[in-house]
């Protein structure tokens, strides 16, 4: 399997990358992206409202990878005005001169709202794509009605718990990425016993195969973990392929009947 995919934009993205939500800032941050990188991960996911943007920035620069072979995604925190100015500050804590990709984080003040404004920093050079994360049909479909350059990319919550399909169907149809987060549920499908079962059959652990669940259904994959062994774990992921019988069984643990929504209980 590729490891990167093209995006409809012609840029290329890696298929796995560390989230980092829920990561401290500091040394909890810096070791995490770095261990991520030493393990080969080239694809790391902040957001202005992580409030870990610094320590991303100073891994990166302190793990004497070259900055053009990482994928930097951050998110505007749509509460705020502007996202060219939101984004300029971003940089500085980053202390790169453009990330790769840059979304709205959610669609406060309606799904069209931030998005002139995302194009803006697109067309300066801040960012080399942009799109858009928790946005579901009705949204894209507005964003894409306004006639400019579509997101490429939606970022959303998915698992097979959460098999958003007929959200998944759209973005394809448009040619938009989906991204998944919390691929292992925060960790709280890690103990389901269906998966389990499957995780024993193929020799993998639950973990490792939610993600490569994710990869098959041809989702790019954002897993978050603080812990060396868990981020080495979670990248070991393309040597192996989950069967025909082993996706259908994780396709049916979807709770959601294959929604078109982007969340069950959206805190937006
Ligand atoms: P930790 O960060 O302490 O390692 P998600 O990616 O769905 O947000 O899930 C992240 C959660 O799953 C975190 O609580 C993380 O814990 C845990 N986690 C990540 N990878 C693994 C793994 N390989 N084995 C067990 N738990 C994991």
């Amino acid at each position: 399997m590729n490891t990167v995919r093209k995006l409809a934009d012609g840029t290329e993205i890696p298929l796995l990358g560390l989230g980092v939500w829920q990561v401290g800032d500091g040394r909890e941050c810096e070791d995490a992206v770095r261990w991520a990188l030493e393990a080969g991960y080239r694809h790391i996911d902040t957001a202005q409202v992580y409030g870990n943007e610094e320590s991303v920035g100073r891994a990166i620069r302190d793990s004497g990878v070259a900055r053009e072979d990482i994928y930097i995604t951050t998110k505007f925190a749509p509460a705020r005005r502007d996202p060219v100015a939101e984004l300029e500050g971003s940089l500085r804590r980053l202390g790169v001169d453009q990330v790769d990709l840059y979304l709205v984080h959610w669609p406060q003040g309606g799904p069209t709202r931030a998005w002139a404004g995302m194009q803006r920093a697109r067309e300066r050079g801040l960012a080399r794509s942009i799109g858009v994360s928790n946005f579901d049909v009705g949204e894209l479909a507005a964003v894409i009605a306004l006639g400019g350059a579509a997101p490429v990319v939606n970022q959303i919550q998915f698992s097979p718990f959460e098999y958003r399909r007929a959200l998944q169907d759209v973005c394809e149809r448009h040619d938009i990425a989906v991204e998944a987060y919390s691929p292992l549920g925060t960790g709280r499908h890690l103990g389901d016993e269906a998966l389990a079962a499957i995780a024993g059959r193929v020799g993998r652990t639950p973990a490792q195969v939610l993600i490569r669940w994710s990869l098959q259904r041809g989702l790019i994959v954002l897993p978050k973990s603080v812990h060396q062994d868990r981020i080495a774990q979670n990248f070991d992921v393309f040597g192996f392929d989950l069967g025909d019988d082993d996706l259908a069984a994780l396709d049916a643990l979807d709770r959601t009947g294959g929604t078109a929504t982007a969340h069950e209980h959206p805190w937006w």
